[in-house]
């Protein structure tokens, strides 16, 4: 099983006075094309939030627009610059983006590895959040697939990224803790997947493996590349390696 992962696209209406706005477009439309030119083509695709600059609906158009093309699920996580009801309703089509109460949390089932997107969207604000309507709602979806390797995927990473001039952006240590611990009790958890920090970033945590994706588009990225790739859109693919219950994760670049 091969997952593409993108996040922080960061689509707005584009405005020539604005480059990186142009820019943002165009390396999701190569990335669009690089998927359907393939060999090996992803099962799925994870967005890991901030897929919009500014939530807005005519945003979100742009971006279906787009991704519409590629014949794979894409499903998303909610990031702090994307209004919930929005993303929902413009993307819902495209892979699947379920609310319960107010909160994108969802599972993706019927692959090797099942997958749950978490909100940590602290509404109207930065940083990252969880609370126990949120913590409930991911503890039913863990108890009803207790022996399926499981991974999760966020916008924000409730660990601390220290290659980061801002490492921890959860808003309290003591709910992100709250949250690894949940994680930790449910063994089938195999890896984290974040986003939210611009950078790539790796880490092992209690009782799985971590990993944040990069921005796809340079203008916003963050971190040390490869001097070929840094004007290219940037992408990870996780390859599911079952013997090890673990993915192997590998940073690809579009057209190099
Ligand atoms: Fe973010």
């Amino acid at each position: 099983m091969l997952i593409a992962q993108i996040s922080d696209t960061h689509i707005s209406q584009p405005d020539p006075g604005e480059p990186d706005t142009l820019e943002r477009i165009s390396m999701l439309q190569e990335f669009v094309a690089y998927i359907g030119e393939m060999e090996e083509k992803p099962d799925l695709i994870l967005h890991t939030g901030d897929v919009s600059q500014d939530g807005k609906p005519e945003e979100y158009d742009i971006v279906k627009s787009m991704l519409r093309s590629i014949d794979i699920p894409v499903f998303f996580a909610l990031g702090n610059r994307d209004l919930v009801a929005n993303l929902v309703d413009g993307l819902k089509d495209l892979g699947q983006a379920k609310l319960v109460d107010d909160f994108l949390i969802y599972s993706i089932d019927g692959f090797p590895v099942r997958f749950i997107a978490m909100d940590t969207q602290k509404r109207k604000y930065r940083m990252g959040t969880t609370c126990s309507v949120r913590l409930s709602i991911l503890e039913e979806l863990l108890a009803e697939q207790p022996d399926i390797p499981t991974a999760l995927f966020m916008h924000h990473p409730p660990f601390e990224v220290p290659t980061s001039k801002y490492p921890f952006q959860f808003d309290d240590p003591v709910l992100a803790d709250t949250f690894l611990r949940l994680v930790a009790r449910h063994k089938q958890v195999v890896h984290l997947f974040c986003g939210h920090m611009h950078r790539q970033f790796s880490a092992k945590l209690e009782n799985c493996n971590a990993s944040v994706s990069p921005s796809l588009s340079p203008c916003n990225r963050l971190g040390e590349y490869k001097a070929e790739w840094q004007e290219r859109p940037l992408f990870q693919l996780h390859r599911w390696k079952p013997d090890m219950l673990q993915f192997e994760t590998r940073l690809t670049s579009v057209g190099c």
